[in-house]
C-alpha cells in the first residue's frame, strides 16, 4: 500500500524541540513516509536540537540572515518551499506554533493546495501586537489548517469560538513528550560554567528573555530588574542563555555584561537548558515553551510578558504574569525570595499542558483522518 508522506516543515529553535518527537512517531509508523524541510530561520540554534534528537533534514532553505525582517524572513521560506513542495509532493504538510516559518510553511501548502495539520493549535492573547508577531501567524494558520492540534481544552475551545474549518483534537503538548528523553537525574553539564555552579548552596535563576515586543525599552527594564534582584541578595546568581539575535545581546551586555553573580552564556543545547531549569531555584522569562516546561518540573515561573496565551499554570499558581515593569518584577522576584510560603505555593509540579503522549494521539489523529484508524483518539485531559 502507497504510503502516506507526511512533510513537517519547521525552522526555530521550539518549533524544533517540540517536533522533534513527533516527527520520530510519524517515521516509527508503518502507514506514514515521514519528511522534514527545515526553513533554517535558525542556523546554530535549530541544528543543535537537531544533533541532540538525532535528526536530519531531507530539505533544507537555509534562509537566516543576521540582520532579517518578517517580510525576509517569510518571503525567502515561501519561495524556498515552492520547489521544495514540486518535487516532493506530498499529501500533508505539519507546521509548528507561530513563528514566521509557521505561516509561510502553512501559506505555501496553501497555495499548493496540500492541507495542514497545526500543531500547538489554537493559543491566543487576543492582542494582534503581542506577542508580535506570533498571535496573527497563528490566528492565519487556523484559517488555512484542515487538523487542528490543541495543546489543551482551552486553545481548543479558542478554534471553537471562531469556528475554524476543519478537526480539532486535544492532545497535550509535544514539549512534554520531548522532556521525557532530555531530564535525567544523572545528567552531568557540558558547559563548564553551568558545571561550575553551586545549586545546593546558591539560589540559582534561569533567565531568558528575547520576544521582538520586549525590544528597546521593556528589555531594558527587564535587565535593570535582574541587576537590582542580584545586587540585594548575595546569595542569588542568574544563568541567562543569552539569544543569538543581535538585539538582545546587545541590550543584555549593555545591563548586565559584567555584573557579579550574573552569567551570561550563549544558548545552550535543549538537555542543558532542560536539566538547567530541573535544578534552578526558579525561572524568569518571556519565552513560550519555558512556560510549559518549568512548571511540570515543579518550578515557579516569573513570565516577563504584558499577557500570556498559556493561563493553565497561572491558574495553576505555579506561574505569574510579572509583566515588563522594573517595580513588578523586582517586586515578585523579592516575594520569591524572601517568603517562603509565597515560594512553596508557586513550587509544585503541575502538568496541564501535557501527559508525554501528544504524538502518539496526533499520529492517531492523522492516521484516523485519512480513514486509515477507525477510532478516533481520545482528549487528552488535565
Ligand atoms: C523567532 C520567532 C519567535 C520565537 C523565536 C524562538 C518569528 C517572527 N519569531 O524569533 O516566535 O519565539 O524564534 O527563539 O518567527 N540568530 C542566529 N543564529 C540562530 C538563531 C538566530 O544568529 O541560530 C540571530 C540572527 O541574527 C537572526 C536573529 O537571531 O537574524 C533573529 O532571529 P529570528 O528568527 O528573526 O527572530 P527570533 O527572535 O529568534
Ligand atoms: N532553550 C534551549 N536553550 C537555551 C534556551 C532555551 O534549548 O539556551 C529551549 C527551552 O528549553 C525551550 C525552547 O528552547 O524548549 C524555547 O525556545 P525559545 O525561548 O527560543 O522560544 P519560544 O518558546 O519563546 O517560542
Amino acid at each position: 500500500m502507497k504510503k502516506l508522506k507526511i512533510m513537517s516543515v519547521f525552522g526555530t529553535r521550539p518549533e524544533a524541540i517540540k517536533m522533534a518527537p513527533l516527527v520520530r512517531e510519524l517515521a516509527g509508523r508503518e502507514h506514514f513516509e515521514s519528511l522534514c524541510c527545515l526553513t533554517g530561520q535558525h542556523r546554530e540554534m535549530l541544528d543543535s536540537v537537531m544533533e541532540i534528537f538525532r535528526l536530519r533534514g531531507d530539505y533544507d532553505l537555509n534562509i537566516m540572515q543576521k540582520q532579517q525582517t518578517l517580510s525576509s524572513i517569510t518571503t525567502r521560506a515561501l519561495l524556498g518551499m515552492d520547489s521544495v513542495l514540486e518535487e516532493a509532493k506530498p499529501d500533508l504538510i505539519l507546521v509548528h506554533g507561530d513563528t514566521s516559518t509557521t505561516f509561510a510553511g502553512a501559506l505555501a501548502a496553501f497555495y499548493h493546495k496540500i492541507p495542514v495539520g497545526h500543531v500547538e493549535a489554537g493559543l491566543r492573547t487576543y492582542d494582534p501586537y503581542s506577542p508580535f508577531p506570533e498571535e496573527m501567524n497563528r490566528t492565519l494558520v487556523g484559517d488555512i489548517a484542515a487538523l487542528h492540534f490543541s495543546p489543551t481544552n482551552a486553545n481548543a475551545d479558542n478554534l471553537r469560538r471562531e469556528a475554524v474549518k476543519g478537526d480539532i483534537f486535544i492532545t497535550g503538548n509535544t514539549v512534554i513528550d520531548a522532556m521525557k528523553t532530555t531530564v535525567r537525574e544523572d545528567y552531568r553539564f557540558t558547559t563548564a560554567a553551568l558545571n561550575e555552579l553551586d545549586f545546593a548552596g546558591r539560589r540559582i535563576i534561569a533567565l531568558t528573555c528575547h520576544r521582538r515586543e520586549n525590544y528597546g525599552q521593556p528589555m531594558h527594564d527587564i535587565f535593570r530588574a535582574v541587576r537590582h534582584i542580584v545586587q540585594t541578595h548575595p546569595e542569588v546568581e542568574v544563568v541567562y542563555p543569552v539569544h543569538l539575535s543581535p538585539a538582545v545581546r546587545e541590550c543584555a551586555q549593555t545591563e548586565l555584561g559584567g555584573v557579579e553573580r550574573i552569567h551570561l552564556i550563549d544558548p545552550v543545547d535543549v538537555e542543558e537548558m532542560h536539566n538547567l531549569m530541573a535544578r534552578c531555584c526558579f525561572v524568569m522569562t518571556d519565552s513560550g515553551g519555558l512556560q510549559e516546561e518549568a512548571p511540570a518540573m515543579g518550578k515557579p515561573v516569573l513570565v516577563l510578558r504584558r499577557e500570556t496565551e498559556r493561563p493553565e499554570a497561572v491558574a495553576a499558581g505555579t506561574v505569574k504574569l510579572a509583566g515588563v515593569e522594573y517595580d513588578n518584577i523586582v517586586r515578585l522576584a523579592n516575594e520569591l525570595l524572601e517568603q517562603p510560603e509565597i515560594y512553596e505555593q508557586m513550587a509544585h509540579a503541575v502538568n496541564p499542558y501535557g501527559d508525554g503522549n501528544a504524538c502518539r494521539r496526533i499520529a492517531d489523529a492523522i492516521e484516523w483522518h485519512f480513514g486509515l484508524r477507525e477510532e478516533k483518539p481520545a482528549d487528552f485531559k488535565a
